[in-house]
């Protein structure tokens, strides 16, 4: 069996206390089966990044990091990743900026990537490589020699070519994707968008019927893989959690009250202003739920440093102090709005304890919160998930009420359609839900993704003459 080597902008480093979330677990596992390599940022910023990566072996994993200095960390990744990619990706056009030093720092960091990198492979390894931080990185590799077999998975949405070509070096880009000899995406509409940006640039005769492309004679195989969660893992965890001091003192500060759960990274992409909005129309139309029902909103900080995402904070914090100055008692807070995160199975416990779940972003790759939702649920008395229509978790996860997150009132009738759902209606959603996400799990995710990668043949030894 081939080493696997995979490569993320950040990875889970071991540490004591610290539990990964449900991914570095599915990807962790698929690794350690291999026997392989996790290559990528530490998430340290240093005045001086480090000259080589720092190793660390456990479990039969060997984690080899590195670390940015100042300028990669506002260039690279705030910058081109974070304010270029993200945004466009996620069809904010607005809110989208480019500029040439970010992108050179984009181009230097893969170089650096691949530096650090290709002195670690061994000729039978498989890379897998991961997001949109890293797509020049199959290039470099070939350029340093590297002839093994790569692929990338991009976790966010592939944008229509239509909003795709608003960025200056969108060519450049769709070639190093190029480099690669397996694009894996999320749904079927992300496949569908990469593959009319390549009929664009190179012309319908680059599309293969097989949903392979060909551009200088090489085949480039593209996919759907939907990424998914270990349900049964997500069940132990929810049950065992209920009994942790941070699960009893959460449901006991409800006091009775029917409880409506959001967690998300506060990122703008997530639609929670929007869904703040909601809840207020909702309490708003429907007063009986006044001090009958409460709404605990996670939202761990994220990418501080980028404007936008200070903005978004902003936004909520008045968002939240209007509902709760509005509708408040003395013994009822309507909004709990926490920027903090908690333990991995702490918040399958929370999730279990809910009665909704509420996950509307304004765009998204896939989203695993709304699949825990429905995972972490008492299959006999399960709660009621409300979904955006734009995550991509939608295509699979049929049993929600679907919202379209920018209409208020739509998203107000639909909590309180899901607060008073029979129970064999739950049941009945929850378990075509449950089948689903058993069929598309985090295993089969990862699984079809290397058998995939395998399957494919050597690159060509000149690759370097024609992408170089
Ligand atoms: C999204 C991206 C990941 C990223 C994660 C956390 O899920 O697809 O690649 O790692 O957000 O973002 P951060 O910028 O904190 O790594």
């Amino acid at each position: 069996m081939s080493r696997l080597v995979a490569v993320s902008n950040r990875i889970s480093i071991p540490k004591r206390g610290a539990a990964p979330g449900g991914l570095a677990v599915g990807l962790l596992t698929a690794i350690q089966a291999r026997r392989g390599l996790w290559f990528g940022w530490d998430g340290e910023t240093s005045e001086v990044a480090g000259s080589e990566p720092s190793i660390v072996r456990k479990d039969d994993v060997t984690y080899a990091s590195i670390d940015f200095d100042k300028a990669e960390y506002y260039d690279f990744y705030l910058g081109f990743c974070n304010g270029t990619l993200w945004p466009l990706f996620h069809y904010f056009v607005d809110g989208f900026r480019y500029k040439d030093v970010q992108y050179e720092a984009y181009q230097r960091m893969n170089h650096r990537y691949a530096k650090h990198l290709a002195p670690l492979l061994e000729p039978d390894d498989i890379i897998w490589v991961h997001d949109y931080h890293l797509f020049p990185l199959a290039q470099r590799l070939r350029e340093a020699g590297a002839t093994q077999p790569m692929g990338l998975f991009l976790h966010i949405p592939f944008p229509n070519i239509e909003v795709l070509r608003v960025l200056p070096v969108y060519g450049e880009l769709l070639q190093a994707m190029l480099a690669y000899d397996v694009l894996g995406f999320q749904t079927e509409t992300d496949v569908q968008a990469f593959r009319s940006a390549v009929a664009y640039v190179w012309g319908e005769e680059a599309l293969n019927a097989d949903s392979s492309v060909t551009l200088g004679g090489r085949r480039v195989v593209t996919g759907v893989f939907p990424i998914g969660v270990d349900v049964d893992a997500i069940q132990r965890e929810a049950v065992e959690s209920q009994n942790t001091d941070a699960c009893k003192r959460m449901v006991a500060g409800l006091l009775g009250r029917k409880l409506m759960i959001g967690v998300d990274r506060l990122d703008y992409s997530k639609g929670l202003v929007e869904r703040f909005k909601a809840y207020e129309k909702f309490l708003e139309t429907h007063p009986e739920n006044q001090n009958r029902v409460s709404f605990l909103q996670i939202a761990p900080l994220s990418r501080t440093d980028v404007r936008a995402y200070s903005e978004i904070r902003r936004d909520l914090e008045q968002t939240t102090g209007r509902t709760n100055g509005r509708f408040a008692d003395t013994d009822w807070t309507p909004i709990r709005y926490l920027n903090r995160n908690f333990p991995h199975d702490v918040l399958m416990g929370f999730m279990r304890s809910a009665q909704v779940g509420i996950v509307t972003p304004v765009r998204d790759g896939m989203n695993l919160v709304a699949k825990e939702f429905v995972a972490a649920q008492d299959p006999s008395d399960p709660g009621v998930l409300v979904l955006s229509t734009l995550a991509g978790a939608a295509r699979e996860l049929t049993g929600a009420i679907m919202v379209n997150p920018y209409d208020a009132r739509g998203m107000a009738h639909a909590i309180q359609q899901a607060f008073n759902m029979p129970i064999a209606e739950r049941r009945e959603r929850h378990q075509a839900m449950n089948d689903v996400m058993r069929r598309n799990s985090i295993t089969a995710w990862h699984t079809s993704f290397i058998e995939t990668l395998e399957s494919v043949v050597e690159p060509p030894k000149d690759f370097r003459l024609r992408f170089g």
